[in-house]
């Protein structure tokens, strides 16, 4: 198995016995992101391993990118529960003006100790009470994995609050693992999110643009939702990032 791939299963692999444990713990104290904290403080000790530390921003997000070529011009981007911070340099190194945001301090740490020179704007903040000065300020907002992270009793929340903080004329990109047939979903975590799920994100006047089961086809039970929505131009038609 290569090392991509290795990665692949770690982003399914979010239920390992530790995570299992820390999860347990956050949902018994009604914290459902409780359990970040304590996995990557852990592993700043090299007590714990980060499951979903790929050393490279999520294949998905660059499948999309070089597909869609997202005109950045010092426009506004937004990543989503940034974890170690790859992703968002990505986002940075193609010409955004990059807020990154993690509800785990010591993951925000770690991503500032990771890239010392980052211009990136690595934040503490919570996806369930984002700030009010976000609403409508990004043109590109990336969301990967996180929403599937918190249990489907805050999922609705989570979702719209993602949505709610694209710029009008504005694109949101979200990878998140599907929900097969045959999974049970209340098994997590993760909690992957079904067709109606993804489609979701497409509220608060969000169009979709597409939403693609990408994996189903060549490794069955891996799927993995690769979809991108729109917000309008206010007045007229959407003009996105592109
Ligand atoms: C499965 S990890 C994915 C991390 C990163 N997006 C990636 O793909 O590598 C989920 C991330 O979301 C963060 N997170 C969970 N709940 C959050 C919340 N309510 N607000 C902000 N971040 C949150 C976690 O701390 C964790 O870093």
């Amino acid at each position: 198995m290569s090392s991509r791939d290795r990665a692949d299963e770690q982003d399914q692999a979010d239920a390992d016995a530790h995570t299992q444990r820390l999860a347990s713990a956050s949902l018994a104290a009604n914290d459902p992101a409780g359990r970040f904290e304590p996995l990557y403080a852990a592993a700043r000790l090299g007590a714990a391993v980060v499951p979903w530390d790929r050393g490279e921003p999520h294949r998905l997000l660059v499948q999309w990118v070089q597909a869609r070529a997202p005109k950045a011009d010092g426009r506004r981007a937004l990543v989503v529960g940034c974890g170690l911070g790859d992703d968002a340099e990505y986002v940075f190194r193609l010409g955004f003006e990059t807020v990154a945001f993690d509800v785990a301090d010591s993951a925000v740490y770690a991503a500032r100790q990771r890239f010392p020179a980052s211009r990136v704007d690595y934040l503490s903040a919570d996806l369930l009470s984002p700030p009010h000065s976000w609403r409508h300020a990004f043109d590109l907002v990336v969301e990967i994995l996180t929403v599937q992270s918190l249990p489907r009793t805050v999922r609705q929340r989570a979702t719209a609050n993602v949505g709610l903080q694209v710029a009008a004329g504005g694109t949101l990109v979200v990878v998140a693992s599907a929900l097969a047939d045959h999974d049970d979903p209340r098994h997590g975590p993760p909690w992957p999110l079904t067709r109606a799920e993804i489609e979701a994100f497409a509220s608060d006047g969000l169009e979709p643009v597409s939403v693609e089961d990408v994996h189903t086809v060549d490794r069955p039970g891996a799927g993995r939702w690769l979809a991108e929505f729109r917000r309008p131009q206010s007045g007229n038609s959407p003009q996105g990032v592109h």
